[in-house]
């Protein structure tokens, strides 16, 4: 059985075939190039976009995935949450492509598919109905603690079969990713900024200046970085990059040398660069997510845990989250790189199960710009 997946929720034109266990193709065609000029998503640009590549895309997709369309069993797309523009351009070359050739339509919610796409990596590409369905090295994935952190979206939700996920918690304000971004904005640094926050802070004292960690303390599993953002600016105003006001420039801590030994050394005490701020920003969001991710496992007594989204390719967090499960005895599920952005992958394979499920979507099924991920039907 193979499903033809499209995925234009945002800035990223994308399809993928998925056979049975597999995933047979996923082309990602980024937007990246066109929107960074304006340091943010252009609704008007992207949708242009995807409509001049997503015919390309598709042929390209089944190229790889050596199918015709002929053996395409049906054909997805996401409905939401996303840019209303751009959902519109994927969900109407999916329904028209289903039309035309007399196959089910399946929408999916993209949140959905990012919350099972590190099981991907887990079951031969294969989504678990439930456990009994994996293989038996594989049993017991399930119940899981999922995060969900990418620029829209900070969720946290526990996970006990494929359709049954509850939500723990999730941002009362930005998201992870947001915040990142703004960050990334505020240092004058490029776009998009959580790659370029994550660079330069491998090159920063993560202690150099303790923002806050909003919300870890508070019961309950909801986040703030809002706060966190602000705190960012007004430490900007109020202690200038290396003096300056103007530009924040990437900088490493100044290194003098001794002329006694000529050996490198740091003057002591150094003002913070910008790679220290970046540094102490992203310590300071991901304590936040691990030490609530880590809470509702102990809390909802699962020993698997799982990250996915944009914000999951992040390098600090993913080595702080390894480390603590490995003390824990908790097995961390990380997707690819290429599964955890957006991709039409994810998308064509939580189809492909809701299809072995029995599961159709009509017609009639419109965009949903903010749908959440809620209970899933
Ligand atoms: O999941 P995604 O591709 O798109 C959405 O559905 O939002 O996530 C994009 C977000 C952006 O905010 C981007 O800055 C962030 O993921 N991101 C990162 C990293 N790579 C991407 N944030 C922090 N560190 C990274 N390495
Ligand atoms: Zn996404």
């Amino acid at each position: 059985m193979n499903v033809l997946g499209i995925e234009t929720s945002c800035d990223e034109t994308s399809a993928a075939v998925v056979g049975t266990g597999r995933i047979l193709s996923n082309v990602v065609s980024s937007q990246i190039e066109l929107h960074r000029p304006y340091g943010g998503v252009v609704p008007e640009l992207a949708s242009r976009r995807h409509l001049e590549l997503i015919d390309a895309v598709i042929q390209t997709a089944l190229q790889e995935a050596g199918v015709s369309l002929d053996e395409i069993d049906a054909v997805a797309a996401t409905y939401g949450p996303g840019l209303a523009s751009s959902l519109l351009i994927g969900l109407n070359t999916a329904k028209g492509t289903a039309l035309a050739a007399g196959l089910p339509f399946i929408g999916i919610n993209h949140l959905e598919a990012h919350l099972y796409s590190p099981l991907l990596e887990y079951g031969a590409n294969q989504l678990p109905l439930d456990d009994s369905q994996l293989p038996p090295d594989r049993q017991s994935l399930l119940p899981m603690v999922a995060l969900i952190v990418s620029g829209g979206h900070t969720i946290l939700a526990h996970v006990t079969g494929l359709g049954q996920h509850v939500i723990l918690g999730q941002t009362v304000d930005d998201a992870a990713g947001e915040a990142f971004d703004k960050v990334a904005k505020l240092l004058q640094l490029g776009y998009p900024g959580g790659p370029e926050v994550d660079r330069l802070a491998q090159s920063g004292n993560p202690r150099a200046i303790a923002f806050p960690r909003s919300m870890l303390d508070d019961p309950g599993y909801n986040f703030s970085f809002s706060g966190l953002k602000t705190a960012v600016l007004y430490y900007l105003k109020k202690h200038p990059v290396n003096g300056n006001p103007q530009p924040f420039v990437e900088g490493k801590p100044p290194v003098e040398r001794d002329p006694n030994t000529s050996r490198t050394v740091r003057p002591e005490p150094h003002p913070p660069t910008s790679n220290d701020i970046c540094a102490s920003f992203q310590e300071a969001v991901v304590d936040v997510l691990v030490g609530k991710i880590l809470r509702a496992a102990e809390e909802y007594r699962v020993s698997t845990l799982s990250l996915a989204g944009g914000v999951s390719m992040n390098s600090r967090l993913r080595a702080k989250l390894t480390a603590e499960c490995s003390r824990r005895g908790l097995r961390l599920l990380l997707a690819s790189p290429q599964l955890c952005t957006d991709n039409a992958g994810m998308i064509a394979a939580l189809a492909h199960h809701k299809l072995c499920a029995g599961l159709r979507s009509p017609f009639s099924l419109e965009v949903a710009p903010s749908a959440g991920l809620g209970v899933a039907a």
